[in-house]
């Protein structure tokens, strides 16, 4: 056997659907395919990411100091405390390197996403799966010997944020290193980047993909404590896997919040208008987590049929067969999505 064996464990990680894959198996025209399945922003990124591409020299390897200061005025931390990389889902990668080995174990509460998982078992590494319970809320021990410990907030794909004295306890009560999802924390009532300052055991993953609009150039970053950021440069790829065009974006992108704090509020003012419709569960993010009567997987395609992508949540470990997300789209979306939807549960 020439491969790792831990390769025998995994499953090819899961996104959503796309327009090509729909257009192709449903005949839908690409015009009529609304894509809510990927949590991504419909209203893209500040028009100063078009004009800062047109200035990219491609032929240069990037160069990442002005996007280091500009994400440490955003985020309210010096550079020292800054990492980067390919999506958050790189800078994850790297940051598992530094931590995880064979014959360690991370938890995992689920419900959640899934690469965490991927990851631990790629780095030898056995993960724990806790049950999310009531409200979706993580467990408030962590046992003995856990290396790491992964939660989401707001958790994908349930939507809740757990809240600051939980997140407080688990880092002050454990040696495992607490790794704080904030992807959608945009979209969220507060963030708790500022515990990295109170704990040398927490780190914050952040995003540029989703409430920035910038899915398609992967770019990610995290605070963390110095100890940490150290070593992520050692363990990190060349470059930290960024390139001249998600630079040059993420730039432009942080120097126009205003944009992006606008299409967050529209996203936020359709989600209540959604969540009201749907009577679902609460949501901090940019999805909603609903309850089907019919098993999600045949609501799943029912919708495709009509060119409607939203997520089935079965490929979620511990999310049953009976949930899909939706992601909150632009109004004219949203109101195709419910329709469609309320039709079907008729
Ligand atoms: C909870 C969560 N974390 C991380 C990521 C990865 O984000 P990125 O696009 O920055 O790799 C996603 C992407 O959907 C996500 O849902």
């Amino acid at each position: 056997m020439r491969l790792r064996q831990c390769l025998s464990q995994l499953k090819p990680y899961i996104a959503g659907k796309g327009y090509t894959e729909i257009t192709r198996k449903y005949k839908v025209p690409l015009k009529d395919i609304i894509k809510l399945g990927s949590n991504e922003n419909p209203y893209g990124p500040s028009p100063q990411v078009a004009r800062a591409l047109k200035t990219i020299s491609v032929e240069r390897y990037p160069e990442s100091e002005e996007l280091l200061s500009a994400l440490s005025s955003y985020i309210g931390f010096p550079e020292e405390n800054i990492v980067i990389g390919a999506g958050m889902d790189g800078v994850m990668e790297t940051l598992t390197r530094l931590f995880l080995e064979n014959g360690d174990k991370s938890l995992i509460p689920i419900p959640t996403f899934s690469y965490y998982e991927i990851l631990t078992i790629l780095n030898g590494a056995k993960p724990i799966f806790a049950e999310r319970v009531l409200d979706f809320e993580i467990p408030k021990t962590i046992p003995n010997d856990v290396k790491m410990v992964f939660i989401c907030s707001p958790n994908n794909p349930t939507g809740n944020a757990t809240p600051e004295d939980v997140v407080r306890q688990l880092t002050e009560t454990t040696e495992a290193i607490v790794f704080l999802d904030e992807a959608y924390v945009e979209f969220a009532e507060k963030s708790l980047a500022n515990l990295v300052e109170k704990y040398d055991n927490f780190i914050v993953g952040r995003t540029m993909s989703k409430a920035f609009g910038l899915a398609g150039l992967r770019l990610g970053y995290a605070v963390v404590p110095e100890w940490i950021a150290e070593q992520y440069r050692r363990a990190a790829p060349p470059f930290f896997g960024i390139t001249c065009a998600s630079v040059a974006a993420g730039i432009a992108a942080l120097r126009d919040l205003e944009y992006m704090r606008l299409s967050v509020s529209k996203i936020c003012s359709e989600r209540e208008r959604l969540w009201k419709a749907m009577r679902c569960s609460p949501s901090q993010a940019n999805f909603l987590y609903v309850e089907t009567i019919e098993p999600s997987d045949i609501v799943a395609e029912k919708l495709l049929r009509q060119g409607i992508i939203i997520r089935d949540c079965r490929s979620f470990l511990g999310s049953g067969d009976h949930h899909i997300r939706v992601t909150i789209g632009t109004t004219e979306q949203n109101n195709r999505f419910l329709q469609a939807y309320q039709k079907l549960c008729v």
